[in-house]
């Protein structure tokens, strides 16, 4: 059975499709099994704009092998409902940003009527876990609080904020404001932060993912951060399941 992690944040812009590629793309190389074992992680987009499964069409379009598999799963709640049956160990969801509905109603369910609220609530009925990406001083604060307080937390889902293309030339005041603003809150916050690379904003136009990158000593900074999240990932599900089994 795969392990289902949904990358969240109600902001849009927030670096959630490179966080779903680059995490799936170390996962994938770690859990590789010779080229002629189909991948055991699976990349499923909710997302109508797609950009994840941009992003694998353009790794192909430059020649290269996409290493994990893809599923658009935008406007298709069956396959969301089938996704515990999946042939995968992991299974990494990429999702829109979504809008805030009228007052009265967001009270009760900020994900919305429409087809992307229905594609959220099929996807966190499925979903072992939550990642919320935020940029550290990023105007993302309201929307990661509606998705925090008024979507994760009530489904009982573990989760953690992980600060993302934080540029670490901005000096750390940025990032240590947003890390304590976190922690005042009681919001559970990864360790990991991702830094701001060039090559990573550009890896998507390039086809390729950070496990492709050159052997030179800025790709090696900019890919670690990625495998460090997904140390701190598998780290934090461990004890996820310890909780749950006491
Ligand atoms: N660590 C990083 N370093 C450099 N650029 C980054 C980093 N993380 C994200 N970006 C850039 O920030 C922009 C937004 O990232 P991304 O598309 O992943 O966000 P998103 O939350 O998926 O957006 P949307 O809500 O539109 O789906 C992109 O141009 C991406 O290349
Ligand atoms: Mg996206």
């Amino acid at each position: 059975m795969p392990y289902i992690t949904v990358v969240l944040n109600q902001k849009g812009g927030i670096g959630k499709s490179t966080l779903v590629v680059q995490l799936a793309s170390v996962y994938a190389e770690i859990l590789a099994n010779g080229d002629t074992e189909e991948p055991s992680v699976m990349v499923v987009s909710i997302d109508p704009q797609g950009t994840s499964i941009e992003w694998a069409e353009q790794i192909e379009r430059h020649g290269r092998k996409v290493p994990f598999k893809v599923l658009d799963a935008s406007g298709n709640l069956d396959n969301l409902k089938r996704l515990r049956r999946a042939k995968a160990d992991i299974v990494l969801v990429d999702t829109p940003g979504f809008l805030p509905l009228n007052k009265d109603k967001e009270s009760i369910d900020p994900l919305g009527d429409g087809s992307v609220g229905d594609a959220l609530r099929a996807i966190l009925d499925v979903a072992d876990d939550v990642i919320v990406p935020l940029e550290p001083d990023s105007p993302g604060f309201t929307p990661t609080k509606v998705t925090i307080e008024k979507v994760i937390q009530p489904r009982g889902l573990p989760y953690g904020i992980v600060i993302t293309n934080w540029d670490a030339r901005d000096g750390r005041a940025d990032l240590e404001s947003t890390q304590s603003m976190i922690r005042k809150r009681g919001w559970n916050l990864y360790n990991t932060v991702v830094r701001h690379f060039r090559l990573h904003a550009r890896a998507l136009g390039e086809g390729l993912v950070c496990t492709q990158y050159p052997s030179n000593h800025t790709a090696t900074k900019a890919k670690q951060d990625f495998y460090a999240l997904g140390f701190e990932h598998q780290l934090r599900r461990k004890q996820h399941q310890a909780t749950e089994t006491v």
